[in-house]
């Protein structure tokens, strides 16, 4: 089984997630630096990475990638959030760029995952619609400074999962606990995304979105509705105004009812938030089947969870599920028309190494439903497995392990995982 030519065999990890060294080269702080989730682990150290990057850009080169999906840790570039750049930061992901390009690695840049500085959530972050030209400054700087050597970028990864979890939950950092809040935030992302792509001379931009399928847990009209309501949350409310321009109505009826008119969407956003990008971003884990549950806060739907039923798990507890991403995959272009698509995340926790046969049949499945749905026609073009090594999974600290590549957190040694071999067997060869 070939995959297209120029088909993108890719890894994926985010900055604050792998770098450590959160005081170097005036790098200023961010809302995850003291934010210890429910693990209680920090990101002070996590792999690294930012001392030992050579090393690690030798390694991925060895797991046989054409392509690199990273992120840029806008404290590191606008220590302050805005004002002064800080150029030993934005020196720093162009030697990265730069060694990557060496060993014909694309390098796929992701602007925003999670790490906001500091400075601006005290300046009310997300929920104040000034970060929205405080970003766009910020994706200009790094247009500027990377633009000649980065084709592809993402411009805000998971605005649900940040602006949900963040904003309402109260997992991940920020911590806050309000629903208005957090549909502000999730719209001031949107919003970023749209300004950051009118930013954009060359080159192509997408949102890399979290994108979770839907599937009835029966086939009454009130499960079935409850499968739509919770596509409406997590995917339509963020696919439907970029990719088409508008907001779902059923989905605006039922946030006006929670928490009144959205005066946060001014005139003239949707037309912002829609400009072509260039590529959709999908980030693909599990799916889910859901049934109605009257009254439940913020939406009257439950989520079955994968252990109660008799579905194959990874190790994290999530169904597995490759065949939900070939009908994903379709639907997306079926309702969102012929926009590239890149699966920007896709992996599992598994705790075994360096020998991980789940892993590399995980990887396996949900590249041939990739290969099903491109030859039904849809226009997916590259892949990056999340995650290029183990690394510092937020609320969840270090315990969960999605790595090809084992790392050693004492000693900070680095082993490559059967599946990391397999992947570049995949890779090197095009296809399965
Ligand atoms: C996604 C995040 C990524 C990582 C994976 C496991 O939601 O984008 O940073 O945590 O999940």
């Amino acid at each position: 089984m070939k995959f297209p030519d120029g088909f993108l065999f890719g890894v994926a990890t985010s900055a604050f997630q792998i770098e450590g060294s959160l005081d170097a080269d005036g790098r200023g702080p961010s809302i995850w630096d003291d934010f210890a989730g429910e693990s209680g682990d920090l990101g002070t150290v996590a792999c690294d990475h930012y001392r030992r990057w050579r090393e690690d850009v030798d390694l991925i080169a060895s797991l046989g990638v054409n392509a690199y999906r990273f992120s840029i840790a806008w404290p590191r570039i606008y220590p302050e959030g805005r004002g002064a750049v800080e150029q030993r930061g934005v020196d720093h992901y162009s030697r990265l760029i730069d060694a990557l390009l060496e060993r014909g690695i694309e390098p796929v840049v992701t602007l925003y995952h999670w790490d906001l500085p500091q400075a601006l959530q005290d300046q009310g972050g997300w929920r104040s619609r000034d970060i929205v030209d405080a970003f766009a400054e910020y994706a200009r700087t790094c247009f500027d400074a990377y633009g000649d050597r980065v084709r592809r970028w993402c411009t805000i990864n998971e605005p649900w999962v940040h602006g949900i979890l963040g904003h309402l939950g109260g997992l991940h950092a920020p911590g806050e606990k309000d629903l208005r809040g957090a549909l502000t935030a999730i719209h001031h992302m949107l919003l970023a995304h749209g300004r950051a792509v009118d930013e954009l001379a060359d080159g192509d931009a997408g949102v890399a979105f979290s994108v979770f399928p839907t599937y009835p847990a029966s086939e009454s009209d009130e499960d079935r509705e409850a499968a739509r309501i919770c596509d409406g949350y997590h995917n339509r409310w963020f696919l439907d105004p970029v990719l088409k321009g508008g907001f779902p109505d059923d989905m605006r009826r039922l946030w006006e009812e929670r928490i009144g008119p959205l005066d946060f969407i001014r005139d003239g956003d949707l037309e912002t938030i829609s400009t072509a990008g260039g590529f959709v971003g999908v980030n693909y884990y599990s799916r889910g089947v859901v049934r109605a549950k009257p009254g439940k806060s913020p939406l009257p739907y439950e989520v079955i969870s994968a252990r109660q039923m008799d579905y194959p798990l990874t190790g994290g507890g999530y169904e597995i599920a490759p065949w939900a991403l070939t009908d994903l995959l379709v639907r997306l272009r079926d309702d969102y028309g012929e926009t590239p698509i890149f699966i920007t995340e896709n992996g599992a926790i598994y705790d075994e190494a360096p020998h991980d046969p789940e892993r590399v049949k995980f990887i396996e499945d949900h590249l041939r439903a990739i290969h099903d749905a491109i030859e039904r026609g849809v226009p997916v073009g590259g892949y990056f497995h999340w995650s290029f090594m183990d690394n510092f999974e937020w609320a969840l600290g270090y315990e969960p392990r999605f790595g090809l590549v084992h790392v050693d957190y004492e000693t900070q040694a680095r082993t490559v995982k059967d599946s990391g071999r397999a992947y570049a067997r995949i890779a090197l060869g095009n296809g399965l």
